[in-house]
Order: structure tokens, then C-alpha cells, then sequence
């Protein structure tokens, strides 16, 4: 009877209390964070943080309760569903079995939301009225209609915006660009507050709700995962989808975890393991990440999201450690899985997770070369519907495959800073 189930509702009675933190199960601990003029081991930068989310930062407790205000909030859009790809299953001819984790009926329509409504909560505690926050433009309106002020960047709001936009005023902007001027903008209010949608080690911690409830669907299901595919910008959706699941690997279970990134941007599999600037200026704390040099700006290609110049310290760990594996997929076969998604499972993706899509397309067809009946677990961070231009662009063949500006990013790496510092034995 299960197994004819499409869609497992976790009831809300289920959904799980606490965060899971994977540094104290980790075999090998995480480098530290170093201050980006010391060079010297540091905390989150005070003020821009709150002591909460520092503490949680670096917490070693393995489970973090939610507190019951964003349990409540929470419960708004949670548990999401995970639904069986029946229809795409069918249009491959693949004897594999695909769930996918929708994240995208949240208010937002991202997964997002579940580590800003936790964010937002710690930073008023703290009784911070002011947060900065980098996400998409297309979602400006929205944010807006919640009473959000949304600032562009590079803007001429501050120093370092004004900076960049005197070099090049068409400059398209970049993470590593935004989280410079929020810092900036942070560091010069006490009211104000820098919040990180992604990247850090709490905002995973915040997304593991994602993998937790994924854990009890498949449960419902009646399934195990063979692999677990999500797509990574700095990290956070897939990092909390995958941690539940590393932490199985750890203790011996046989689980592919792969993480899908854009070729024009592919700082795991083809960026050095380095220490690196998290932000173009210079501001926010140095790290041990997978990176293509804190200076190099990616194409503007459609997923906006996954532009970020290096990849989470924790996400970056893992795949040192062969927990997960990385691959590429270039934005115009994104967009054609995209659109098998959406005419089979009717979903339209963002075209963030549409990597993920990619590749969970090519490992159920190669079930179908081998005839294996592997569960595959895609992680559906967000919908598409404020992308829609850049389907319209795809439809009508406008849509350029994107490139690796090899040269761009050999420039970026010279840049990377020199730290002589080495951890103590
Ligand atoms: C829908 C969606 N998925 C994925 C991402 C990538 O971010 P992360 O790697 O932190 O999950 C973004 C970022 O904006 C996004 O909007």
C-alpha cells in the first residue's frame, strides 16, 4: 500500500524538534575561521552576529532544540512533502525510484526561510531591529510585501559598493560582492545585525530540519537511499538536506551524497582546497574552503544563487573527507531537465535545484543501462516562479550554454591570501 503513496506527509505532530549538528560526529574537525587581518583564530566578527548564533556556530552539542516561536512559525509551511517522481520515473523508462524534498511551498517558495525565520528570532532576543539579508533579486517584491526595505547590491549605500560601481557601473554583482556591503553596512549601526543566508555552520544546522524530516518520509515509504543530490551555492539546502545522511556514511551505511554545482562557477571541482576570503572586500572572516579566488564574479548565468566564489567550510570538509562527491552540469542542460521536470512532475523548478535535477536525470538513466533499483533523493530547494524570464529565454533558444573562464579564475587565485598560520598538533 505504501509504495503507491506520491506524496509523504510527515503529520505536524512528527516534525522534528531539534536541529541535528554534525561537527562534534565529524572524524576530523573543522578547520578554524580566522580573522581577515590577524590571521589569528577568531569567533563570528562581534557585533555582526548575535552570541546565539556564534554559540551555535561552534556548538558541540549533537541536537540544538528549535525553540517553540520557530516551531511555531515553522509549522506555516512544515513538514514539507516528499513526493515519488512517478511520472518522471516513467518518462525515462528508469527502474530507479526518485523522491524529491519540495522546499518550495514555504511562503517564500525556498527552503530559505528555514534558517532566516530562526536568524531573524535569535537577532531579536538580542534586540537587534535591523538585519541584512542577501537573497534573490526576483523575490524583492515579496520581501517588500512583508515590510522588507531590499537593497541591491552593488549599491551606493555604501563605501565599498560605491567603489565597485566606479570601476564598473553594468558590474553584475556576486555574493562574495553583497556580503561585503552588508557587513559593512552592519559594522557601522548598533541596531544592525548581518545575517548569512547561507554558507556558515548554523545555517546548516538550521536547514538539517530538511534531511531530518527526509529521513522519517522515507521511513514512511518504506525505503532507504542509495544517493542523495542536492544543488550547492554556498551550500546550505544541500548541506541540510545531506548532514543526516553523512552522518549514517560515517558509521559505514553505503550512500552516494553528491553535490551539483554550475560549470561557470565550480569552485569544488575545479577550485583548490584553500584558505580564502569569504567576501570580496575583505571583511567577513578568512576560511578553509573549496575556492575560485574571493575576487572572481561569476557569469551571470539564471540561477543567481549558486554565483558564490567558494563553498561552505563545512560542505568543502565533507568532500575532503570523501563524505560527498561534487559535479558540474552547465545551465543549458539544466534547463532541459528543468523542463522534463516541469511537462512530467508539473512542479516548474528554480533554476537552482534544476542542477540537481540534471544529475538525478543521468543517474536514473544509468540504473536504466543497469537495471538497478537505486532510491535517489533529489533535494527541490525552491520553484521557479520568478525565473520565468529565464525560461522564456530557454523556450525561445536564447539561452546560451554557459562558459569557465579558466583565465578569470587563475587571475582570482593569485589573489588568495597568504596565511601562515597552522593549526596546533
Ligand atoms: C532555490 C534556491 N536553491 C538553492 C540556492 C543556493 O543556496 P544554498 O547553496 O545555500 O542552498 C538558492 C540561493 O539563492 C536558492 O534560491
Amino acid at each position: 500500500m505504501a509504495k503507491k503513496l506520491t506524496k509523504f506527509i510527515l503529520p505536524e505532530k512528527d516534525m522534528p524538534t531539534s536541529w541535528y549538528n554534525i561537527l562534534p560526529d565529524l572524524p576530523e574537525p573543522l578547520p578554524p575561521i580566522l580573522h581577515p587581518q590577524t590571521h589569528e583564530p577568531t569567533i563570528l566578527p562581534p557585533p555582526l552576529f548575535p552570541s546565539t548564533l556564534n554559540d551555535q556556530e561552534f556548538s558541540k552539542e549533537h541536537f540544538i532544540e528549535i525553540p517553540d516561536e520557530v516551531l511555531d512559525v515553522y509549522k506555516m509551511y512544515r513538514p514539507t512533502p516528499l513526493i515519488r517522481a512517478y511520472r518522471l520515473e516513467k518518462a525515462l523508462g528508469t527502474p530507479a525510484q526518485i523522491f524529491y524534498k519540495y522546499e518550495g511551498v514555504s511562503p517564500a517558495g525556498s527552503h530559505k526561510l528555514n534558517t532566516a525565520i530562526a536568524q531573524a528570532y535569535y537577532n531579536k532576543k538580542a534586540g537587534l531591529k535591523q538585519v541584512s539579508y542577501n537573497q534573490k533579486l526576483y523575490r524583492r517584491i515579496m520581501m517588500e510585501t512583508w515590510g522588507a526595505k531590499v537593497v541591491a547590491s552593488p549599491s551606493t549605500d555604501t563605501n565599498f559598493g560605491k567603489q565597485v560601481l566606479a570601476e564598473d557601473p553594468n558590474c553584475p554583482g556576486s555574493l562574495g560582492m553583497a556580503i561585503s556591503e552588508a557587513c559593512e553596512d552592519a559594522f557601522s549601526r548598533d541596531d544592525t545585525s548581518y545575517s548569512l543566508g547561507s554558507v556558515l555552520n548554523h545555517v546548516i544546522l538550521h536547514q538539517s530540519i530538511i534531511g531530518l524530516e527526509t529521513k522519517k518520509q522515507l521511513e514512511m515509504a518504506d525505503v532507504e537511499a542509495d544517493i542523495i543530490i542536492g544543488c550547492v551555492g554556498g551550500g546550505s539546502n544541500f548541506g541540510g538536506l545531506a548532514v543526516p545522511f553523512v552522518k549514517d556514511k560515517m558509521k559505514g551505511k553505503k550512500i552516494e551524497i553528491i553535490a551539483v554545482e554550475p560549470t561557470a562557477c565550480p569552485s569544488m571541482t575545479k577550485g583548490p582546497l584553500a584558505w580564502d576570503l569569504g567576501d570580496v572586500a575583505g571583511m567577513a572572516p578568512i576560511v578553509m574552503m573549496y575556492t575560485l579566488g574571493h575576487s572572481f564574479i561569476p557569469s551571470p548565468i539564471h540561477a543567481g544563487g549558486l554565483r558564490y566564489h567558494g563553498m561552505s567550510p563545512l560542505v568543502s570538509h565533507l568532500h575532503k573527507l570523501k563524505l560527498i562527491d561534487a559535479r558540474a552540469v552547465n545551465q543549458k542542460a539544466t534547463f532541459e531537465s528543468a523542463i522534463q521536470f516541469a511537462r512530467t512532475e508539473g512542479i516548474i523548478p528554480a533554476p537552482e535545484p534544476s542542477h540537481a535535477i540534471k544529475v538525478t536525470i543521468d543517474e536514473a538513466l544509468k540504473c536504466k543501462e543497469s537495471g538497478q533499483k537505486k532510491v535517489i533523493v533529489l533535494g527541490l530547494s525552491g520553484h521557479g516562479h520568478f525565473d520565468l524570464s529565464a525560461y522564456e529565454q530557454f523556450l525561445s533558444g536564447k539561452l546560451e550554454a554557459d562558459a569557465y573562464d579558466e583565465a578569470k579564475v587563475k587571475q582570482a587565485l593569485a589573489q588568495l591570501p597568504k596565511i601562515d598560520y597552522v593549526a596546533p598538533k
